[in-house]
């Protein structure tokens, strides 16, 4: 297939929402092992039966085909970090996860939101991936929030439910505004008398056609975005404000506005408007550079996850 269809075909696959997983086992010296994985599906109840796809070219391949056990961990919102490392390459992922054994000695990594330790019942050979069918000897789960992978991005839903909260509060202000990203550069617009910098906002998303609107802010600045996805919701308590931050992408375009974008390791924190810019800000790009918000673009790219800078256009 060639690279444009095997993209297309990525793209209509990942608009099915799903969860995220670390399936694990013990290699042949009872290291730990796993990698992130969200084709795990629920086979059969009697017997119990999961399975997960593994790629042919894992580089764990060898030790998932002969392990005669695995164990399936479904992550929480709170362990996105957790998904990035088990999707990178990495010497020794375990080594600075909680982890413990069940019944089958596979590594369960401490709060998951449901795990299952299995044995191997059958490896199925399906084109590039082998499916991995498990039989649950021992299971548990707990009510948190599963983290959530939609179009190559991690949803948190705890977040939006923060957002509609926020947003259903009559007595508190609401500033929408976005961290728009170009070339490993964000988005910054002058206070022309005092100097500082700020993220373009307003009082909602709403639409492009909309000049009281963020998206019909954008537009009026002529910046074109990509997807976007929310990113932080917090309260100012001292003005009763909630501010909600979209993260996106520039299109291509945004040359003409190439003054008004700062380099990530030269942004003049000090000129940001206020503490909760600098912070979240901060944030973004300690979680840029983790890589945090790769995107899953299979084996066909030389990193298997691919930084969103590179190659966000059709995601
Ligand atoms: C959200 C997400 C889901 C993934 N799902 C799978 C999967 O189901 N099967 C798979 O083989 N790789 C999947 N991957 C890719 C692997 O985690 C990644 O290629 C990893 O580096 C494989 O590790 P290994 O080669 O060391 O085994 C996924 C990655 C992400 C970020």
């Amino acid at each position: 297939m060639n690279k444009d269809k095997s993209r297309n075909l990525r793209q209509a696959l990942g608009s099915f929402p799903t969860g995220v997983t670390v399936v694990s086992c013990l290699d042949k010296n009872e290291n730990a092992l796993g990698f992130t994985a969200n084709s795990f599906t629920s086979v059969s109840l009697d017997p119990k039966l999961i399975s997960i796809c593994i790629d042919k070219e894992s580089f764990n391949i060898d030790s998932f085909s002969i392990a005669k056990h695995f164990a399936v961990s479904v992550l929480s919102e709170d362990q996105q970090s957790i998904s990035t490392t088990f999707a990178m390459p990495n010497e020794d992922r375990f080594k600075n996860i909680d982890w413990r054994a069940e019944d089958t000695g596979s590594p369960i990594i401490s709060g998951a939101v449901a795990w299952f330790d299995c044995n191997t019942e059958q490896i199925v050979d399906a084109g590039d991936h082998l499916i991995l069918i498990g039989k649950i000897i021992a299971f548990d789960s707990s009510p948190k929030t599963p983290l959530m992978y939609l179009r190559g991005n991690y949803v948190n839903l705890g977040l939006e439910q923060k957002m509609l909260l926020a947003m259903e509060n009559e007595n508190t202000e609401i500033i929408v505004g976005a961290i728009i990203e170009w070339r490993k550069k964000v988005f910054l617009l002058k206070d022309n008398n005092s100097d500082s910098l700020y993220f373009p906002s307003a009082s909602r998303l709403g639409h492009i056609d909309d000049n009281q609107s963020l998206l019909g802010v954008l537009k009026n600045l002529n910046l074109s975005i990509n997807e976007h996805y929310l990113f932080s919701v917090f309260e100012k308590a001292e003005d009763k404000t909630s501010l909600i931050y979209y993260r996106a992408q520039a299109k291509e375009g945004a040359e003409d506005l190439v003054n008004s974008f700062y380099a990530f390791d030269d942004i003049p924190f000090d000129k940001l408007s206020d503490d909760a810019s600098r912070i979240m800000l901060k944030r973004y790009i300690k979680e840029r550079e983790l890589n945090a918000f790769g995107i899953f673009v299979g084996k066909e790219s030389e990193g298997k996850v691919e930084a969103l800078s590179k190659n966000n256009q059709n995601t």
